[in-house]
């Protein structure tokens, strides 16, 4: 521990982070893990001597954006010391082979590895380090360290990896199969986060309704009713679920459990029932819709949210008419679109592939064109009505103003004479664009 002290300095860190929320949560336990080994989080790369970059390989583009981040920190380093570290996807995606193309990198560990850091600094970076194994458990003493970015909303990670393989999708391989943590784990967290005054909560998983107790097998379902019952927490999240595993009991939970909140991400990736069963997604577009309507029909006021992939490799053009058709069919509140990207390893990227890449960015742009139109239509139907929203601080854009979510994880920018950061607010909305609500609080 001493070693790290050079010159009486305290070792600083700085975290970036690509990708989804697991690797928000996984870097929010690895300031924790740095933190209890004596080192100090720093806001910025240039004041620190350690930083770690967290990964995402989930499209080309993520991995060229890293590529240039670290085109940058390598030029950092050549003006002062700092050490640098891969973690994430693509550090396991790519392990040793990152090291001997990018040489200026000190350690890179997969996402099973964080323990390892502990090691890395106490050995004051002596060598070159890389360790990509993969655990059957997740570990419980990470959990506990994490050093969280909000003082309002968590994430709860409830289970880890993927055994689906989509055709197109590169996280089984880098996050490896799925692995469970104990419920009474999970409680433990919960209730320690709603000791600490943390309102809301998302569980995290890439594929949250397959989640079993390793202990008991209980299923995700009675998880959410559990946790229903924890004084303090008042909003519950979770994301993702698969379709084809949501259930009916899922959606009844949700409808009985007055903490959950009444949204719901379900990808649905395309339209067309012949493209989804290349994408080996395990339903058709009518069982989907079935699973729609019989949640609409419990819940009227769910608020539906999706992922949609433009251009998999052969989508006619009638194919991708039937994503645009369903779009305008369930008039999601939300959706995250994206042009198909081959990654390695996935069997879609050894596909022939005859659809241009100028029509895939068409594709993308006429679904999202067709999107914004329909959130434009259903928010101003919020114009007049009072929503209760959770003010998660100011506005980055303008600080005389208020920025939060509602239950249906809508953005609501709002004026308030009071400060109301951290608060629960009523905000009657005025006015809206596509991506947000407006208002002022009661
Ligand atoms: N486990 C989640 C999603 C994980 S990845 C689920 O199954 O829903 C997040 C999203 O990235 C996916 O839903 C998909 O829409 C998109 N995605 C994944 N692989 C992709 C690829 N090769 N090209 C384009 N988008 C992809
Ligand atoms: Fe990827 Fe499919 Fe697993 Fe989601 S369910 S992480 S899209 S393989
Ligand atoms: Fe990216 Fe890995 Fe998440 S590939 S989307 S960071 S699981």
């Amino acid at each position: 521990m001493k070693e790290i002290l050079k010159n009486n300095k305290e070792l600083k860190f700085y975290i970036h982070t690509f990708g989804c929320q697991m690797n928000e949560n996984d870097s929010e336990r690895i300031a924790g893990i740095l933190t209890a080994a004596g080192a100090k989080k720093s806001d910025s790369p240039e004041k620190s001597d350690l930083i770690i970059v967290n990964t995402c390989a989930v499209r080309e583009k993520a991995e060229e954006k890293l590529s240039s981040y670290l085109g940058n920190l390598a030029s950092l380093k050549k003006g002062k010391k700092v050490y640098i570290g891969v973690v994430g996807c693509v550090a396991q995606l790519h392990q040793s082979k990152l090291l001997d193309k990018k040489p200026f990198i000190d350690f890179v560990l997969g996402p099973d590895n964080y323990h390892q850091l502990t090691h890395i600094i106490h050995s004051n970076f002596r060598e070159k380090f890389i360790s990509t194994d993969w655990s059957q458990e997740l570990d419980e003493s990470l959990h506990k360290l994490a050093l969280r970015k909000s003082n309002i909303s968590a994430y709860v990670t409830i289970m880890e990896g993927c055994n689906n393989f989509c055709s197109y999708c590169i996280v089984p391989f880098t996050r490896g199969r799925e692995k469970f943590r104990l419920k009474h784990n999970i409680f433990r967290e919960v209730q320690d986060l709603a000791s600490r005054g943390y309102k809301e909560i998302f569980l995290l998983g890439q594929n949250v309704n397959s989640y079993k107790d390793p202990k008991t097998g209980e299923g995700f379902s009675s998880l959410l009713k559990e946790i229903n019952c924890f004084n303090g927490i008042e909003w519950i999240r979770f994301i993702t679920s698969h379709p084809k595993n949501f259930s009916k009991d899922t959606a009844s939970i949700m409808k009985e459990s007055e903490k959950v909140c009444h949204q719901l991400h379900l990808p649905i990736q395309s339209g067309s029932s012949s493209v989804l069963k290349r994408m080996n997604r395990g339903y058709t577009r009518e069982e989907y819709l079935k699973k729609i309507t019989f949640i609409r029909d419990l819940m009227p006021d769910i608020s539906l949210s999706t992922d949609i992939i433009v251009g998999f490799p052969g989508e006619t053009e009638e194919e991708f008419q039937e994503t645009l058709s369903l779009l305008r069919e369930i008039r999601y509140t939300n959706i995250f679109s994206f042009r198909y990207s081959p990654r390695p390893l996935t069997t879609a990227s050894q596909e022939k592939d005859p659809v241009s890449l100028e029509e895939k960015r068409r594709r993308l742009l006429e679904v999202q064109k067709l999107q914004k139109n329909i959130q434009i239509e259903l928010n101003k139907t919020f114009i007049g009505i009072v929503l209760k929203v959770l003010c998660s601080g100011k506005s980055k854009k303008d600080p005389n103003i208020f920025t939060g979510r509602t239950d249906g994880h809508q953005v609501v920018n709002f004026k308030s004479q009071k400060n109301v950061t951290y608060q629960f607010v009523d905000v009657q909305i005025s006015s809206c664009g596509p991506y947000s609500l407006f208002g002022e609080a009661d």
